[in-house]
């Protein structure tokens, strides 16, 4: 693993060629990508980011927002002196960035893979119970919101046959700060709509979603593939919000098919 030691930002970066920045689900880590970073490195330059906060990196100043997360990301491809666009795949929280990232930084933007995310905004219910399980996770810990978040964000299939993933999934969230899954909870609550902008992304765009996510279900997404010019949508079956770990072979499989297409 070569990390990064001297940024702010911890970032595993293994292989070279056309960059391909992985950025993680909420409350999670670079490892959720583990199966990306061994099989892609063959080919791309494989970016695996610790969200400020969260793994190895350090956090923001509270309060956080999902456009500081995507401007860390911009000055952390800067310190690395990545000039060439890259291809980036956010995941859920990691898509929310995605969509502030081409926003602001459309200029480093090859093309994107969003991953069981969705491009509304909170509702107001759903806004309330983020502020409410940030108070929550700060005075309980994260050990009190590991057990639950787990079973909602793994599918059924993990569920019952890969109790390997339920660990794994698990024990980051046990190990994320408090401060910073309150920092992340409170920055989605407060995320922009997306949506607008579905029409003029104008990158190739690949959707990719578990057929068993019920946290952004595949009709979510598919709906929003439908608005995006020159996209591609993909269903990962056996998967639930956490596709990439959930099912690697398939997921894998969509995400070469659609580098090979575009780079
Ligand atoms: C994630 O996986 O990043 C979360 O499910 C996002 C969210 O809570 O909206």
């Amino acid at each position: 693993m070569s990390d990064s030691e001297q940024a702010e930002i911890a970032v595993v970066d293994h292989g070279q060629g056309h960059p391909l920045l992985l950025v993680h689900g909420f409350p999670l880590n670079h490892s959720m990508w583990k199966h990306q970073i061994s099989e892609l490195s063959s080919d791309y330059r494989v970016l695996a980011v610790d969200l400020p906060g969260f793994g190895q990196s350090q956090p923001l100043e509270s309060p956080v927002s999902i456009r500081d997360y995507a401007d860390a990301l911009a000055a952390m491809l800067e310190n690395l002196q990545i000039e060439r666009p890259v291809t980036f795949c956010g995941l859920s929280m990691g898509g929310y960035i995605g969509w502030q990232f081409l926003t602001h930084h459309r200029e480093k933007v090859h093309s994107l893979i969003a991953c069981d995310t969705r491009a509304t905004n909170d509702d107001d219910r759903t806004a309330r119970g983020r502020r409410l399980m940030a108070q929550q996770v700060v005075k309980d810990g994260s050990q009190s919101v590991a057990a639950g978040m787990t079973l909602k964000i793994c599918g059924q299939t993990t569920q019952e046959n890969n109790p390997d993933v339920i660990q794994h999934v698990a024990s980051i969230i046990r190990a994320t700060d408090p401060e910073s899954i309150a920092a992340g909870q409170l920055a989605m609550s407060e995320r922009e709509d997306a949506t607008p902008m579905l029409e003029t992304i104008g990158v190739p765009t690949l959707f990719a979603v578990g057929i068993e996510d019920t946290i952004t279900p595949p009709d979510e997404m598919k709906l929003m593939a439908d608005r995006v010019n020159n996209s591609r949508y993909v269903e990962i079956p056996y998967a639930g919000h956490l596709s990439p770990l959930e099912n690697p072979i398939a997921f894998n499989t969509a995400v070469r098919s659609f580098l090979e297409s575009t780079v």
